[in-house]
């Protein structure tokens, strides 16, 4: 399978969608769920919620938010690629929240809701695959309510340089290997490693965010910086 122009990447998610929620555990050591979880903190903590989870994929971030906030009284999630979405629908049936969760096929770049529509926008694991990452935080400004949170989950590589070469030799030589032979789709991965390193990080997102609208702007590196959460206020 060769690697796809980030204009058809949702198709490449649809391929390897049967086998995505295993090599995120087995990949991150099961880190993935926790760094969900530290995301869940970072919600408002006061008053009921409408929730819109942008690349929501197999939906592991809406059932972390559901489970860990109950003052969600509205949960949509929305990803361009039918066969992730098809599997998060799945995911939640029979859940005491499902009732809550509408799921929607769609584009972050041209978000099919109201101006002012929800009081939280959450991205995990996505902005790095959008291809306009300004015109998508545009989105996510537009429709939050003024002073509504946005808050992104995205792999990032950690400052310390020891801990970076690290990091870079698993995301270069082993990551590619091991999501490669689960999958079956070894570019999948060569992607994932490749888009990380190429991604801007740190302060240089924050900047992106602030040129949005966004203010309150704040990053926090968890498992040494391999991962990040960003914070904003529309
Ligand atoms: C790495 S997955 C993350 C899934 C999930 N949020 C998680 O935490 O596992 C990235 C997702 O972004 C979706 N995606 C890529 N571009 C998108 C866009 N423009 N709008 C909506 N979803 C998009 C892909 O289809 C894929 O499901």
């Amino acid at each position: 399978m060769h690697t796809p122009s980030r204009e058809k990447i949702f198709q490449m998610f649809d391929s390897i969608a049967p086998t995505y929620d295993l090599v995120n555990r087995v990949m991150t050591f099961g880190l993935d769920q926790y760094w969900r979880k530290k995301l869940v903190r970072s919600l408002p903590n006061e008053g009921s919620l409408k929730v819109l989870d942008c690349a929501t994929g197999t939906g592991d971030l809406v059932v972390a938010m559901m489970e860990g906030c109950p003052r969600i009284t509205e949960m949509v999630g929305l990803d361009l690629a039918e066969e992730m979405v098809a599997l998060a629908k799945k995911k939640i049936e029979g859940k005491p929240f499902a009732s809550k969760v509408a799921w929607q096929v769609g584009s972050a770049l041209d978000l099919p809701f109201a101006d002012t529509t929800f009081d939280v926008v959450t991205i995990a694991f996505g902005i790095r695959n959008v291809t306009d990452v300004s015109l998508a935080l545009n989105e996510f400004k537009r429709v939050l309510k003024p002073g509504g949170r946005l808050l992104i989950l995205e792999a990032a590589l950690p400052q310390n340089n020891i801990l970076r070469s690290l990091h870079l030799f698993y995301l270069r030589h082993i990551l590619p290997r091991v999501g490669g032979w689960i999958s079956g789709a070894k570019s999948a991965y060569r992607y994932l490693n490749e888009t990380i390193e190429t991604f801007p990080s740190g302060e240089s997102f924050c900047h992106l965010m602030r040129g949005a609208g966004f203010k309150e702007v704040e990053v926090t590196g968890l498992t040494g910086g391999v991962v990040v959460v960003y914070s904003g206020v529309a």
